[in-house]
């Protein structure tokens, strides 16, 4: 049958439903980005021992990139207060570096959750290998619908992840739900610091954002005002992004250090666009983050106890 001239519309069957297929292709995004990008964040940030997708918490006792990373564990930790046989989702979990990181240094029984099914596999696979497949397990679901019992954990971690939810209240629920009375989350995240205030600002913000698939960062404020809109009590919290700065900077440099000859890379069919957006979009997410466009908090909430 021909259909030249036909009106798109005519061939979109009248029960499709919108939500759940712009649903599908965030998802899709956010797992099409990190299995695109798996070698940047393989072979230029993280190392076998910390596995770590996250910006590093820089202060005095940290001298190298390496241990900026760990650091950002074991601050997150030290607020949670995570101890021994506690059970933690760790939601957003990466390629599990966290996960392993709390079972080996906190005692913690971990689940780690991951929209990303590469993600699963290889942090099973770590897991195997360092002898923690009893105490970290690894699952493909979505942290805004985990499929977990009610109140099965103690603590939920989200380190750098819920950045990438459309609609952060979703995974709040979500934690709120499967959190025991009294249980911890300990969130991490970067958020909007003020709107953009002209072209160039907004364009720096959404070259940044559509990059690494952070299609709606709240503010820190409102990130707050929706835990507890979800029932949640927010305690501690704190501005850290002085402490991820040489984090973003380390980005950065990478990035223009290598993007002349990655666009060469990139002409010749080598990289992608995803992957070259990967460069592209720290150097604007740096120069955004001068004009102090965006921030880096900690937060960690309780749900009440009764
Ligand atoms: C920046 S990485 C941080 C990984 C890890 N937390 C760490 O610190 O190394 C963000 C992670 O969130 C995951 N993620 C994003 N949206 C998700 C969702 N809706 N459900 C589960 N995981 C999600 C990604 O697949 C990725 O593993």
């Amino acid at each position: 049958m021909a259909v030249i001239g036909r009106r798109r519309s005519d061939f979109v069957p009248a029960d499709l439903d919108f939500e759940k297929l712009e649903l599908e292709g965030h998802k899709r995004a956010i797992s099409h980005y990190y299995e695109e990008c798996w070698k940047d964040y393989r072979y230029f940030w993280l190392n076998r021992s910390n596995l770590a997708m996250h910006f590093g918490y820089w202060d005095e006792s940290v001298t190298t990139h390496s241990q900026s990373l760990v650091r950002t564990n074991e601050v997150m930790a030290d607020w949670a207060d995570i101890r021994p046989g506690e059970r933690v989702l760790d939601a957003g979990c990466g390629v599990g570096g966290s996960s392993m990181w709390l079972a080996e240094n906190r005692g913690a029984v971990t689940v780690g959750v991951t929209i990303t099914a590469d993600q699963v596999m290889r942090a099973r696979r770590y897991a195997r290998e360092r002898g923690l497949s009893e105490v970290c397990t690894f699952y493909n679901r979505d942290y805004r619908d985990t499929g977990f019992e009610d109140a099965s954990f103690d603590v939920v971690w989200a380190c750098e992840s819920a950045a990438h939810a459309p609609d952060q209240s979703e995974f709040l629920r979500e934690a709120f739900r499967v959190l025991k009375p009294g249980g911890r989350l300990m969130s991490r995240d970067l958020y909007v610091r003020r709107p953009a205030a002209n072209d160039y600002e907004r364009s720096l913000m959404e070259t940044w954002q559509a990059a690494w698939a952070l299609p709606n960062l709240p503010t820190h404020e409102r990130f707050m005002e929706m835990a507890e809109e979800c029932g949640f009590v927010v305690g501690r919290h704190m501005d850290v992004t002085s402490t991820a700065v040489r984090s973003g900077r380390r980005l950065y440099r990478m990035s223009m250090a290598v993007l002349p000859l990655e666009t060469l890379l990139v002409k010749a069919g080598i990289r992608n666009e995803t992957q070259h957006k990967n460069l592209t979009g720290p150097i604007a997410g740096w120069r955004g983050h001068q004009l102090g466009l965006w921030r880096a908090a900690h937060t960690l909430s309780r749900k009440p106890a009764s």
